[in-house]
């Protein structure tokens, strides 16, 4: 299968990911941008564990939307809830990647102290 290469952004990192390997961890739905961030040491803050039912795992598409899984009434009713949120915003843990993908972290976000730490 196709491998997609996913970028995160601002710190430009991007992880080329087989969605034959989903899930790669434990959080979000398998193969989501939560489940890639984490699986590759990006931080994306996740308070509900990736259940979609808290919105801080928000993340802002900057391109390839049309690689992400469609949203759900529930991720779009969660994600007008987030702070900063834009028209291009997603919840990390249930947009699935199905394609090249760049997305951008915000600010409050990056900086919320990872779990356990
Ligand atoms: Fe809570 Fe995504 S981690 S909505």
């Amino acid at each position: 299968m196709a491998k997609h290469k996913v970028t995160f952004l601002p710190a430009g990192v991007t992880v080329e990911v087989d969605p034959s390997e989903f899930p790669l961890g434990s959080h979000g739905a398998p193969g989501s941008l939560l489940d890639v961030a984490l699986a590759n040491a990006v931080h994306v803050e996740h308070a509900c564990g990736g259940a979609g039912a808290c919105g801080t795992c928000h993340v802002i598409v900057q391109a390839g939307a049309e690689n992400l899984s469609e949203p759900t009434d529930d991720e779009l009713d969660r994600v007008e809830l987030a702070p900063g949120n834009t028209p291009d915003s997603r919840l990390a843990c249930t947009a699935v990647v199905g394609g090249d993908v760049t997305v951008r972290i915000p600010e409050w976000n990056r900086n919320a102290a990872p779990e356990g730490q």
